[in-house]
């Protein structure tokens, strides 16, 4: 990793992360980087301290210990927020008298760009002729489209999306794939949230997976998904393993009688096979059960459905969440107005 000033632009860095709400403790010593230029993946099932971390992150909370920094400041020390860094939190509000359009509006006069940026974004979410209604009827969908556009009005390097893939139907969450694509293409940081590892799968290059608040792995998606191999069926998995052997190709005989080999050319698995004078009954590329692999790192004991000893407090004011005040918490100087616990930091 480089450290030039202009390679650290964008780049976030949360370190050894704690967030205590009372005697729960939400994040718990998290540490991890986001590089500019790729989508990250921040994964954890419900209750895992996600939207906590991003919202330390955005400087909507205060954490009780360790940092949070956006190309090595916090948010609150950032000279322009709003160019800086966008974002969208879980359960954005709208006011729901006033027409998407005019919130855009609104933002844009805040972040002192052109109001011609509005349109722009419309044209970009995919919403120009809903973004004239009241957003008090908008879909869920809708909603997610409009913060999306909200958290772009300052054209930001850093865009940090709690679940924005929440209440998109298949062709939205195609179209959000292609378009975060577009935007990390351009050197842009991606950071977006999720609880599903599949629904992610394949819109992120790198993954930070947490559960119970603490680190649990982070890495390439590439990394995630294991070796590559063949996976093959056949009536006799033990002379095509022989006979792989002898094209130079060692192999793993599976529980479910499969044969897995080390090589990803299918061709040259079936061609062996076909020489053994054996059957094909199955050969595909190995794939790695995310979905499986995910529960396994995450699940055992989630502190949020068992009866454990370590129990949540009340939700503090949660009417007060800053989360979704137009869009993403910040005041209208693009700072945080309130804290959780009512500090004004
Ligand atoms: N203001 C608060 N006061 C007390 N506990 C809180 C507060 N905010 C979050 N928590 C608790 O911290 C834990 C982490 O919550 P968080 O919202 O960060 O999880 P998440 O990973 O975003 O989950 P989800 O996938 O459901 O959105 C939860 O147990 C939650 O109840
Ligand atoms: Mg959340």
């Amino acid at each position: 990793m480089t450290t030039t000033a202009a390679a650290r632009e964008g780049h976030i860095r949360i370190e050894g992360l704690t967030k205590r709400f009372g005697h729960f403790t939400a994040v718990q010593d998290l540490s991890f980087e986001v590089e500019p230029g790729r989508i990250t993946g921040f994964l954890g099932p419900n209750g895992a301290g996600k939207t906590t971390t991003l919202r330390m992150l955005l400087g909507l909370i205060r954490p009780t210990s360790g940092s949070a920094t956006i190309g090595g400041h916090r948010y609150a020390d950032l000279p322009r927020p709003l160019a800086t860094v966008g974002a969208a939190l879980e359960a954005t509000n709208f006011h729901p008298g006033r027409s998407g359009r005019d919130h855009l509006r609104v933002l844009a006069d805040t972040a002192s760009v052109p109001v011609t940026r509005v349109d722009e974004l419309l044209e970009l979410t995919g919403i120009p002729a809903a973004a004239r209604k009241r957003a008090g009827g908008y879909s869920m969908g809708m909603r997610q489209r409009l913060g999306l556009a909200a958290a772009l009005i300052g054209d930001p390097q850093v865009l940090v999306l709690d679940e924005p893939a929440n209440g998109l139907d298949p062709e939205g969450i195609r179209w959000l794939r292609g378009f975060l694509r577009h935007l990390s293409d351009q050197g842009k940081t991606i950071l977006v949230s999720s609880h599903l590892l599949r629904e992610v799968e394949q819109t992120v290059d790198d993954v930070v997976i947490i559960a119970n608040g603490q680190h649990v792995r982070s890495g390439t998606m590439v990394d995630l998904h294991g070796t590559p191999g063949a996976v093959v069926r056949t009536s006799d998995a033990d002379a095509l393993a022989g006979a792989l052997r002898v094209a130079d190709v060692t192999s793993t005989l599976q529980e479910d009688g499969s044969l897995v080999a080390d090589t990803t050319d299918l061709r040259l698995v079936g061609d062996v096979a076909l020489r053994a004078g054996l059957p094909v009954y199955g050969l595909e590329p190995k794939r790695a059960d995310l979905e499986q692999l995910f529960f396994e790192l995450t699940a055992g004991t989630n502190r949020n459905l068992g009866d454990g000893a370590e129990t949540p407090p009340a939700e503090a004011s949660s009417a007060g969440a800053p989360a979704g005040s137009p869009p993403a918490g910040p005041g209208p100087d693009g700072r945080p107005t309130t804290d959780d616990e009512g500090v004004t930091p």
